[in-house]
């Protein structure tokens, strides 16, 4: 049977990981990486995690089944936390292993809903998105995001092509950080997209992987919430993964809102039904960590101070690496880089310049020239920003 199996693509960004792993040079900087780092290059579990953990092996008694949705109290503390009022009538919501299961069955339910489906793209997105969507043999169409020019979304751009979307096409969105550029949109810029899906009769998908890492978590939710208060359909899909340092745990959540109670339903039936073809139950650990830290206002504190201090370290990074390159090329444009917002920035290099910040200088980037922001410590800025002034 497997015989002629063809051999799968490896991840490109999981194959950055593998060269750095085996790099023996004692100065290598990983800058490919896709998770948080804090300065002494450990991922930490957050001490709310780890509180609301001790608690939960307290207190648990079961490890019974959940619901086929998932945990009704991280379902709702995940919809209140991101929807601010949430209108229960029309709320459907389901776990899943994490945001990546969130995008899926969130790609899913649309899919079920509209059986000739398109979705829209950033130009560029996360790779996954694509991958996922041709998985799953879903067609796909980019719209213009940003300009490489500018290090900025190219709004006119975006709406220009976003204004060829039709009724009941999805348009997935980064709710902040948008990865790999970390050109975020702007109140002005969401309420424009509104008037656009809303006179489109398009829906959008958010995606939200990094609530808390771009301005504040009132301030990320500020724009996807001008959506979700107006139009009559929208999808979130919720990632527990950097926000909450949840990681291996696999917490997401999709929340999705109906025109109505019946539509509403609906969705919560489908979104059930699902979870059942996939895998059954959702994983239960890391969305009961997460619903004990949201209704604890003590270990909500403590949450909301450590992703603070995620945020305020990648800012702070950010800045001295913008001034750092502004200074090794002599180029003003790289302060672009302390606008964006989030882990990630695409830094515009060929193959051959990745290669040669790996072979020559120990400085490890996504292809594209993508980095990680919290890859970088204070110590290692200088060396980056050397190595990238002598690759240009
Ligand atoms: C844009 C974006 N969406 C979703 C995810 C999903 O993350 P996870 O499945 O680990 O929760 C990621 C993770 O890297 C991401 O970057």
């Amino acid at each position: 049977m497997f015989a002629h199996l063809p051999a799968a693509e490896p991840d490109k960004i999981l194959r950055v990981m593998a060269e750095f792993a085996a790099d023996p040079r004692d100065d290598k900087i990983d800058l490919g990486v896709g998770v948080y780092k804090a300065e002494d290059g450990t991922t930490p579990v957050l001490k709310a995690v780890h509180d609301s953990e001790a608690r939960i092996l307290e207190r648990q008694t079961t490890k019974g089944y959940t619901a086929l949705s998932g945990d009704p109290g991280f379902r709702n503390a995940v919809a209140e936390l991101v929807l601010g009022d949430v209108p229960q009538e029309r709320l459907a919501t389901l776990a899943t292993p994490g945001g990546t299961g969130a995008i899926r069955q969130a790609f899913e339910l649309a899919r079920k809903a509209q059986s000739d489906l398109t979705v829209w793209l950033s130009d560029p997105t996360w790779t996954n998105h694509e991958a996922i969507l041709d998985a799953m043999g879903i067609r796909w169409r980019r719209y213009r995001y940003y300009d490489p020019a500018t290090g900025r979304a190219d709004v006119p751009a975006m709406l220009e092509d976003l204004g060829e979307a039709a009724r009941d096409d999805l348009v997935l969105l980064h709710g902040c950080c948008h990865n790999p550029t970390g050109a975020d949109l702007t109140a002005a810029d969401w309420s424009a997209l509104g008037d656009l899906l809303e006179r489109r009769g398009a829906v959008p998908l958010v995606d939200l992987a990094y609530l808390g890492f771009a301005d504040g978590i009132e301030a990320d939710l500020a724009g996807l919430r001008q959506l979700s208060h107006r139009l009559p359909e929208f999808l979130l899909a919720f990632s527990g993964s950097k926000s909450f340092g949840l990681y291996r745990d696999r917490v997401g959540c999709v929340v999705a809102l109906g025109a109505g109670q019946q539509a509403a339903d609906a969705i919560s039936g489908t979104l059930a039904s699902l979870n059942r073809h996939s895998y059954a139950f959702p994983p239960d650990h890391g969305a009961r960590i997460v619903a004990t830290i949201l209704g604890d206002p003590g270990l909500r504190a403590s949450w909301t101070e450590e992703l603070s201090s995620m945020r305020t370290r990648i800012n702070t990074l950010r800045r001295s690496f913008a001034e750092a390159l502004t200074e090794a090329t002599g180029d003003p444009g790289w302060q672009v880089l302390a606008e964006q917002r989030g882990m990630f920035s695409l830094l515009g290099l060929g193959d051959d310049a990745v290669r040669q910040m790996r072979e020559e200088h120990a400085v490890y980037v996504v292809g594209g020239g993508r980095i990680n922001v919290a890859g970088l410590t204070p110590a290692s800025i200088p060396a980056a920003a050397r190595a990238i002034a002598d690759v240009l």
